[in-house]
């Protein structure tokens, strides 16, 4: 079990007042590579256009471009809300960046009402995430838009 409030915590630590996006979220996918347990894949996608482009992760190299509503990325980014998939094999147009991954859990990203990118982790666990890890890595993601810009960024 994740400790998400110890979680929320070194991620706030870690970012408050750096200006740096690409820092914030290399070091974000950093802590959660190490404190999540059963991951194979965590990182980020960022929006550009109609497409989602890799940004900071720790895992095997990925797909590069992902479109909007496609696989389980793109999914949350056009819904707008996190997806949840406990089998990847039975999520119509997963995109298998590591034949390893069996359950996925992708949440959006939002800059200013508008999706920025999302987080995606992965796992070689068939039903690896909870409720519990969504609302944990919910509250995750509102801590990283709230600092990735910096202590004057309005979000
Ligand atoms: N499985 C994802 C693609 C990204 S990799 O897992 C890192 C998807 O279906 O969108």
């Amino acid at each position: 079990m994740t400790d998400y409030p110890g979680l929320l915590r070194a991620l706030d630590a870690l970012t408050r007042g750096v200006p740096h996006p690409v820092a914030n979220l290399a070091n974000a996918s950093a802590l959660l590579r190490q404190r999540l347990e059963g991951l194979n894949w965590a990182g980020f996608y960022l929006l550009e256009g109609e497409a989602l482009v890799l940004g900071p992760f720790q895992g095997k190299p990925a797909c590069i471009e992902i479109p909007l509503g496609r696989g389980v990325c793109g999914t949350a980014a056009l819904r707008r809300e996190a997806v949840l998939v406990p089998d990847v094999h039975a999520f119509p147009g997963h995109i298998a960046c590591d034949e390893a991954s069996r359950s996925e859990l992708v949440i959006p990203l939002f800059r200013g009402g508008e999706v920025f990118g999302v987080l995606d982790l992965d796992s070689p666990y068939e039903g690896r995430f909870t409720e519990e890890d969504r609302a944990g890595l919910e509250a995750f993601v509102r801590v990283l838009e709230k600092n990735l810009f910096g202590a004057e960024a309005s979000v």
